[in-house]
């Protein structure tokens, strides 16, 4: 059964793990999951070494606090957090001040009880870095799903090989990898927008100029016969990216639902479709 994050992260791949999971190889020595934001897929890889990479700092060190916090001391934590700001699915007011308290703090317990709280438990930051989620009214709690999907994810944090680090997607040190190795990729889409590449979190944006970056990058990895595998979309919502259509030519491509697979550029319902995507070089 596989682990989902307790974070509700957009673009999150917990939907799609077993298509994803049934196209990666067996033997894998360091997973790289270089785009991990809620670290769905990384979680659940079984190798060696895993390495959670994100631009996100805050999302980095609070994997980090999981990594190393014992989990009856954690959910101790988030009660006394539940219990102070008197938070509830209506206090509305609770939840305020729970996240200017945490704007000032950056305590990370605090920042994972606002996402439990927050709209859709969306972790979203504005320019200057502060969170600025709104409230989930009647929706958002921190409830026994995300209990135990927590509990889960901490345990497996701290029972596998995991290392962390927090570079853009450039600068990561591939250099020490070999064909024992996987590099994963769930990068933001270039034809749709999630709430981390807006233009206005404060973080590097994703457009053209990153999408070539990278996709250079993988075909750097290939050379070296390093094996990577790039999840995408080459459709969405009436929009297509050749670029990224014509560049997989060179690779296999794994249909996520494989209905699309035989009729890939006449959709009659073109607008209405997304077609996703695994791309791999083994
Ligand atoms: C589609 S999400 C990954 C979702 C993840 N696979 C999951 O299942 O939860 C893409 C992530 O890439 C990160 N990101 C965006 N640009 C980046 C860059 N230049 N370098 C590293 N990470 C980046 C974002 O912060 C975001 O967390």
């Amino acid at each position: 059964m596989y682990i989902k994050s307790p974070l509700n992260y957009t673009g999150g791949k917990f939907k799609i793990l077993e298509p994803v999971f049934q196209a990666f190889p067996a033997d894998i020595r360091t997973f790289v999951d270089v785009f991990a934001g809620g670290f769905n897929i990384g979680i659940n890889a079984e190798a060696e070494t895993i390495i959670c990479n994100d631009q996100i700092n805050y999302l980095i060190e609070m994997f980090q606090m999981f990594q190393s916090t014992e989990i009856h001391e954690l959910l101790e934590r988030i009660r006394d957090i539940i219990s102070t700001y008197q938070l509830t699915q209506q206090n509305k007011d609770g939840y305020y001040a729970l996240r200017s308290d945490y704007n000032q703090t950056r305590d990370l317990t605090k920042l994972f009880v606002l996402t439990c709280y927050a709209f859709n438990h969306q972790i979203r930051f504005n320019n200057s870095h502060e969170f600025n989620s709104p409230f989930g009214r009647n929706r958002s709690s921190f409830n026994s799903n995300i209990e135990r999907n927590l509990t889960r994810f901490c345990l497996a944090l701290q029972k596998k090989n995991i290392q962390f680090t927090n570079r853009d997607f450039t600068e990561l040190d591939y250099s020490k990898l070999g064909p024992e190795d996987l590099v994963y990729c769930d990068p933001p889409y270039l034809i749709s927008t999630g709430n981390y590449n807006d233009g206005n979190r404060g973080f590097k944006d994703w457009k053209e100029k990153e999408e070539r970056e990278l996709l250079d990058l993988l075909d750097r990895l290939n050379q070296k016969g390093i094996r990577f595998a790039l999840s995408n979309v080459f459709y969405h919502k009436g929009l297509s990216n050749e670029l990224l259509i014509e560049w997989s030519r060179k690779y296999r491509i794994h249909y996520i639902d494989k209905t699309y697979s035989n009729c890939n550029y006449q959709f009659k319902e073109r607008d209405a479709v997304t077609v996703e995507v695994l791309i791999t070089n083994y």
